[in-house]
């Protein structure tokens, strides 16, 4: 089965209302009739901070979707601060992020957590990407795989839920000593762990692993980005600080999808 690429930006607490102007106009001019477009073949997405998911949602070309950085796992209800799933497709977003290890590491979220947010995102017709990804002392100590299957296994229900066809559900794998460090994971690594993830989702019953795409995140760039997507099990990329420059994201695009030298 073919599974379409996605190139994620995760902007996290980056960029103010200007700057979300000025990179929808950027994106606007390079794509998707002109010379420089980026390949259909591709789903786009940016995951602006949540005050600026409706600008965002609006200002884009339609060939980028707008997704939330995180959904709240109830419906709505006395939770200060927080955003509910109805809420974010309300403002015009369709994806949300369930599980980034920001929100792990400091906003306490289980396994379980991570569960019930990427239901309540699919239940209100979002596309949920869930982010595992171990620590460097959890791979230091040969931790990764449990870590890893104890991560995925929480959201096994939900993405089987998603269904095979089309966008369904996403996972991304971030190992957190890649994320904001410029050490990328090389690509024999991602590609094993991306191995053993698709493994264990086709092992889940019904087989989820054709369908579901997998991407790879933590200091992606313009450098890593060919060798990283010429990987099988490598569907694609959730990109932090590379992505806060439109230029850069345009770049990690047409590198990764093959539709020009990403100049
Ligand atoms: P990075 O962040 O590309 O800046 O490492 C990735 C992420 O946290 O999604």
């Amino acid at each position: 089965m073919t599974r379409t690429p996605i190139i994620a930006g995760n902007w996290k607490m980056n960029l103010l209302r200007a700057d979300v102007t000025a990179y929808a106009e950027a994106l606007a001019a390079a794509g998707p009739s002109g010379a420089q477009a980026p390949d259909n073949e591709v789903d786009v997405v940016l995951f602006p901070t949540p005050v600026y998911l409706g600008l965002a949602a609006t200002a884009m070309p339609d060939w980028v979707a707008v997704g939330a950085q995180d959904v709240h796992a109830e419906d709505g209800g006395a939770y200060t601060g927080d955003v509910a799933a109805a809420q974010i497709v309300d403002a015009g977003a369709s994806w949300a992020l369930a599980g980034h290890s920001e929100r792990r590491q400091y906003h306490g979220e289980s396994n379980d957590d991570v569960a019930r947010k990427a239901r309540r995102a699919l239940g209100a017709g979002l596309v949920p990407v869930v982010c595992v990804g171990e620590t460097l002392e959890q791979r230091q100590q040969d931790q990764t795989e449990a870590i890893l299957d104890a991560q995925l296994g929480a959201v096994l229900e939900v993405l089987a839920a998603a269904g095979g066809a089309g966008a369904g559900a996403v996972v991304a794998y971030e190992p957190v000593w890649a994320i904001g460090t410029g050490l990328s994971a090389s690509p024999e690594i991602a590609a094993s762990v991306h191995g053993h993830l698709r493994a264990r989702l086709n092992g889940h019953q019904g087989g989820l692993g054709d369908s579901t795409r997998i991407l790879y995140g933590g200091s992606v760039n313009a450098d890593n980005c060919r060798d990283l997507i010429g990987r099988t099990d490598i569907d694609g990329f959730l990109i932090g600080g590379a992505s806060l420059d439109p230029a850069s994201f345009l770049r990690i695009i047409r590198l990764s999808t093959g539709s020009g030298d990403g100049s």
